[in-house]
């Protein structure tokens, strides 16, 4: 222990006390990843996460990992893969984040298979590649539809193989700093309500998103936002977190299962969507933008499915804004299945055989959760919030943030994704900066000497705000007001949004947030679920303001962001960032805390990268 902590000797009695070099935050394919690298470099790592190990959100990734190995089109290379990243992110992904991720994703699936994942595999012995939306080749590395499942389970294994520390089932209540750099975190045991302080000289956010912000999600409950939260409190900079993606297709009946996802790959492998007219609506909404890659009619899509280098892509296959916002419009013309959603049809296309062996685990669960049985029914299925392409400004390299010592990596981080990701592009980012950002932060906390110092008053505070629910008179029901707020955002800052219902939505969020110090979880510290609520709804509250903030300034629609009331994109727009800094108490309640929000010009690629987008390059 650091002679930082001399001062906490006192607290050491009712605080569990340790000290690492790295602490990674978030056991998913991030976390894990970096945590493989911090201690392959040799820094003491400690691995905090919410659920138990093997558990995180990214088990619940379907359709593989984007990455350009050219298994199935030998012409794919990382500059389509760069050049796919771009245009679907409306050009705002950070260029260097999407040039290392698409020359970098190949290598780290073939590390993963070298430590034991068993991807499936083309006639020829190769790993098999998927068509995904907006990819131009077949790229998608997958294991059946049970991709994320079969990551986490071989760096979970790799993990076991170290030396990390693993604190399963915590919450981190708060970062600590000092001087402007990070000193440590502040978590407490879920299961018995037990204080942990982990003193670290870096700290790697690896958290996730931010769904459970929504009512309509395919997140998991994790999914508070707490990484985003933790990281604006303690100094650093959010950027772009209006962009939201809504995924096309999540299920939407039954009531108890609505938002589930439903993997782009059923379209990527044959899937149609229809209206209630039977219509193959997706004709009626190609941008310009894809317009002369798209195919242009029923016949011509069809082809496409017999013979991939001749033919155009068909319009189901459109990046997720287009395909989501086209989906929501359908509906809202009264064009939509009876449940409120559209049909998905691959039964008319591939045999049973087919779809049990390339979606397994989409038959099981449209069989058990709706009692559909896709081999030979459509499904119903509608928009689901699914991601967050805002996050952690950070350095490309190296993962750091603004704030020194705190680095970031996956969907809690900035930049790879700009207005809108692709999907299959977020299992290699995981891969891909998890890895950066584990050497970034070992690399750190190498040179940096002693670690931080704690204040021992300061964490004081920060538990008796903690255990604040448990007494509280308040009386507020924190399910009811996290229940509030996700009706909230999902009718006023969603798939469209607009100015008058944004201005709503802020309002709302400053009493919500106010009641939030009401809340009240009767019941101790052991297994209490109220207690937990009631902490992340304080999280769920930061990410909420900073999305309907950021969502107000941006007048124009692009990505994952659309307007009603400015619906084309605005050049001008196009070339900025925007960023929000916290200004008020870096720690416990926020009560008066504002967010302060500036803007930044997006960077500019280096010419050879522009090239790639001169008509003929780069495909
Ligand atoms: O549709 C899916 O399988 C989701 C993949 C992703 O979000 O990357």
């Amino acid at each position: 222990m650091g002679a930082a902590l001399s001062e906490l000797r006192e607290l050491a009695a009712e605080i569990e006390v340790h000290s690492f070099d790295v602490v990674v935050i978030g056991a998913g394919g991030a976390g894990l990843r970096a945590a493989i690298e911090a201690t392959a470099m040799g820094a003491s790592t400690a691995v905090v996460c919410k659920s138990l190990l093997g558990k995180a959100h990214t088990v619940m990734a379907e359709g593989g990992i984007a990455a350009a190995m050219g298994n199935v089109y030998a012409e794919d290379d990382w500059k389509v893969h760069f050049r796919d990243t771009m245009r679907g992110g409306k050009m705002m992904a950070n260029w260097r984040m999407a040039q290392l991720h698409a020359q970098e994703a190949p290598e780290r699936v073939w590390e993963l298979e070298e430590w034991g994942a068993a991807f499936d595999r083309t006639g020829d012995g190769r790993i098999s590649q998927r068509d995904f939306g907006g990819h131009r080749y077949a790229r998608l590395a997958h294991v059946g539809d049970s991709t994320g499942l079969e990551m986490i389970r071989t760096l979970q294994h790799r993990l076991a193989q170290s030396d990390a520390q693993v604190f399963m089932e915590h919450t981190v209540i708060s970062l600590l700093t000092d001087a402007d750099r990070i000193s440590g975190v502040l978590s407490y045991s879920r299961s018995d309500g037990r204080f942990v302080l982990l003193e670290a000289k870096a700290v790697v956010l690896a958290t996730g998103g931010i769904g459970k912000a929504y009512r309509v999600t395919s997140a998991s409950w994790e999914y508070t936002g707490d990484g985003h939260a933790l990281a604006l409190r303690a100094g650093a900079e959010l950027a772009d977190m209006e962009f939201v993606q809504f995924h096309p297709t999540g299920m939407v009946w039954p009531p108890s299962v609505r938002g589930i996802l439903v993997t782009e790959g059923v379209r990527g492998d044959g899937g149609t969507l229809r209206n209630s007219d039977g219509r193959r609506f997706m004709f009626d909404y190609i941008p310009p933008y894809f317009a002369e890659e798209t195919a242009q009619s029923e016949a011509e899509a069809d082809a496409w499915y017999e013979d991939k280098r001749a033919n155009r892509r068909p319009p189901d296959l459109l990046p997720r804004d287009e395909v989501a916002r086209a989906i929501n419009s359908e509906i809202k013309a009264g064009r939509g299945s009876p449940h409120g959603g559209v049909y998905l049809d691959i039964a008319s296309r591939r045999s049973a055989e087919y779809i049990m062996k390339r979606l397994p685990s989409m038959y099981r669960q449209f069989k058990e959760l709706a009692d559909v049985d896709i081999t030979t029914d459509a499904m119903e299925v509608g928009p689901t919030c699914h991601y967050i392409m805002g996050g952690v400004r950070v350095d490309p390299e190296t993962g750091a943030s603004s704030l020194a010592g705190l680095f970031a990596a996956g969907e809690v981080s900035n930049g790879l994704h700009g207005a809108n990701r692709l999907g299959g592009n977020s299992l290699g980012d995981l891969l891909v900066f998890g890895r950066r950002a584990g050497a970034g932060a070992a690399a750190y906390a190498s040179g940096a000497g002693q670690s931080g110092r704690i204040s021992a008053s300061e964490v004081s505070e920060l538990c008796a705000d903690a255990l604040a629910p448990l007494t509280s008179e308040g009386g507020e029901n924190p399910y009811q007001l996290q229940g509030e707020l996700a009706d909230l955002m999902q009718s006023n800052v969603g798939i469209v949004r607009r100015s008058d219902e944004l201005a709503h939505a802020i309002e709302r969020l400053e009493d919500l947030e106010e009641r939030s110090y009401q809340a009240h979880a009767p019941g101790g510290r052991k297994f209490n679920p109220g207690w937990h609520a009631a902490l992340e709804l304080r999280s769920m509250i930061v990410v909420s303001r900073c999305i309907a903030t950021c969502a107000v300034a941006r007048t124009e629609s692009r990505g994952g962001h659309t307007r009603d009331d400015y619906p084309s994109a605005d050049q001008a727009l196009g070339r900025i960032n925007f960023l929000l800094r916290w200004a008020g108490p870096k720690t416990g309640p926020s009560t008066g805390g504002s967010l302060e929000l500036t803007t930044a010009a997006v960077e500019e690629m280096p010419e050879e990268l522009a090239q790639l987008f001169v008509q003929g390059q780069g495909s």
